[in-house]
């Protein structure tokens, strides 16, 4: 269901779940904006239809109560200057100041609640706990619009069981997302290369299991790789390693070698004496990590053979980042990457999809736009699990 079977929206109260958890320095400054802009062309149709636009979102992981650090207040004032138009803030989701926010909006006016996750009911486990949180929220609303695609893999009141209580549909961001999405899911052309990044493991166990039976070449860097490493037999020092993933990570290299993909490992890793960019580092064999340092870079000769191993691709997934690129010394494998994915969009209009907060935010740092890319996600986990084949909630209800 999209925004059309919605009907005439004049006049009506239109509550849009969107995903503005955006990152935030010390200062409480945005520091990638991605998601707002992915946010406002929902938000300016439903105005320009005349819908009383009410717009609500988490920030961060409070836990049920408001705090200062985690008020969406900044985030107003972003959506304001990007929708060119005035956005009321409401200092609380469902309490009086929202309650009067809403009965003062007029036709094509905009409203942002304060973050959902200031109520113990948005995340709460049980749908009985959930269901009173999702009907003070339905009830200052007459339709419900799912546009945060961030958010679609959540069970939380505001993205799953608030469907129940309004007419729904999902937003052009939701639509967009899943159409890309499942590109990569039914029949990707190929070569199919994904590119695995990040610290753990452990979050990308079931998107690996999928896509072991779906692409050509699986890339691995970041934090996740010295477990791969070591399940190899070599020793990593002090890198981030996952002890308890070991067998599971051993299970991948054989079935990877039994079912004829390829697993691209790096060969040199950047070796730091700490996690600093002032630490004393350099570069050296993947196989013989000192025991004193901690990789937290692939080395130039990796990203070479990881460029090397995309330039043919025409369809690439890339999560999470090669190393702590937010520390210059560490930036050059995952800028590497993003280079490698602009290249191949651009030289034969290569499928290239960028998931995850991280991934986008460095494309960024590196000064890339957007459309130098094929799709750029706004959903770090809801588009791991969306590969992994999983069921999201946020996706289920619409089709329902
Ligand atoms: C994200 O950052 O991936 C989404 O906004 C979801 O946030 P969450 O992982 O805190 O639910």
């Amino acid at each position: 269901k999209t925004i059309a079977d919605l009907g005439d929206l004049t006049g009506r109260r239109v509550l849009v779940r969107s995903d503005l958890n955006v990152p935030l320095d010390d200062g409480g400054a945005i520091t990638d904006d991605g998601r707002v802009r992915a946010s406002v062309p929902t938000i300016k149709e439903l105005a320009s239809q005349g819908a009383r636009v009410i717009v609500t979102a988490h920030l961060g992981r409070p836990k049920g109560v408001p705090e200062e650090k985690y008020s969406l207040k900044p985030v107003a004032s972003r959506l304001e200057e990007l929708l060119g138009q005035p956005v009321a803030f409401a200092t609380d989701t469902v309490g009086e100041s929202a309650r009067e926010a809403v009965e003062a909006l007029e036709d094509g006016q905009v409203l942002l609640l304060e973050n959902l996750r200031f109520n113990k009911g948005e995340t709460a486990k049980t749908a009985e706990e959930r269901r009173e949180f999702a009907e003070q929220l339905a009830s200052l609303a007459d339709a419900y619009v799912s546009d945060g695609f961030g958010v679609v893999h959540r069970e939380q009141a505001s993205v799953f069981d608030i469907t129940k209580l309004l007419p729904s549909a999902a937003g052009g961001l939701v639509q967009s997302e899943v159409e890309v999405l499942r590109r990569l899911t039914e029949d990707p052309q190929r070569p199919y290369a994904v590119v695995l990044g990040g610290a753990k493991v452990s979050d990308k166990l079931g998107v690996i299991d999928n896509l072991l039976g779906k692409a050509d070449r699986l890339l691995i860097g970041g934090g996740m790789v010295f477990t791969f490493l070591k399940a190899q037999g070599h020793e990593v020092g002090k890198s981030l390693l996952e002890e308890d993933q070991l067998d599971v990570v051993r299970g991948y290299l054989k079935t990877a070698e039994e079912t004829g993909v390829e697993i691209v490992l790096p060969t040199d890793i950047v070796a730091a004496t700490e996690f600093s960019a002032d630490a004393d580092h350099e570069v050296v064999p993947a196989d013989q990590i000192p025991a004193d340092r901690m990789g937290l870079d692939i080395g130039p000769d990796s990203a070479r053979l990881f460029a090397e191993k995309l330039a043919d691709a025409k369809t690439v997934f890339w999560n999470g980042p090669m190393g702590a690129f937010e520390m210059q010394p560490y930036a050059a494998g995952t800028e590497a990457v993003a280079r490698a994915l602009v290249d191949i969009t651009a030289s034969h209009g290569a499928l290239t999809v960028v998931g995850g907060g991280d991934s986008a935010a460095a494309v960024r740092q590196f000064g890339h736009s957007d459309d130098e890319f094929g799709h750029i996600s706004t959903g770090g986990g809801a588009s791991l699990e969306f590969l992994e084949g999983k069921t999201l909630p946020g996706l289920l209800v619409l089709e329902d």
